[in-house]
């Protein structure tokens, strides 16, 4: 297989038809917290995958019910005039429905897939089985690690800003 990819082969032989479909490529046009929403469910995917194996799980449905968690193909914009946390309540209550209701247009998915995409967001939702339970898990972990790494950059973006007035407020 061709070197595209920063995951291994075998998670590459059930993640290429989704990942290279038309429409999961959209997702790459997606923000979602550091980057896109495409890389997050990459990432979420390939841990929960590795999560799986060790424990000798269903890998299959792992893979695929994690890169479909969140396939819902929309902006979320925080609109000035409404409430920020209403909002981004409402996102977490309805985009895993969205995400199912996509997913089943473009992909067949077994009963597992399922509950790892309608469930991922516990406490909104109760994942059912270890696979989602994995997948929730590593969502939000992979979620903190993203928002930190964000907030690292705006942090360091103040701070460069912050020295470089200084430095040139010396040399005047
Ligand atoms: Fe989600
Ligand atoms: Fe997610």
């Amino acid at each position: 297989m061709e070197k595209r990819y920063k995951y291994d082969n075998c998670f590459l032989d059930v993640a290429i038809p989704i990942i290279e479909h038309e429409e999961y490529q959209k997702m790459k046009n997606i923000p979602h917290h550091h980057g896109c929403v495409y890389d997050h469910c990459l990432d979420v995917a390939y841990f929960s995958y590795k999560v799986a194996l060790r424990f000798n799980l269903d890998v299959e449905s792992t893979i695929r019910g994690a890169l479909l968690h969140d396939f819902y193909l929309y902006k979320f914009k925080k609109a000035k005039d409404k409430n920020v946390l209403v909002e981004g309540y409402r996102h977490s209550r309805t985009h895993p429905q969205i995400a199912i209701t996509n997913a089943l247009k473009y992909f067949q998915l077994n009963d597992k897939e399922k509950d790892i995409i309608k469930n991922h967001m516990f406490p909104l939702g109760f994942p059912r089985s270890t696979e989602a339970w994995i997948t929730t898990l590593a969502d939000k972990m992979l979620a903190i690690v993203e928002y930190s790494s964000r907030l690292r950059s705006y942090f360091q973006l103040k701070y460069y800003r912050i020295a470089f007035a200084t430095s040139n407020k010396e040399n005047e």
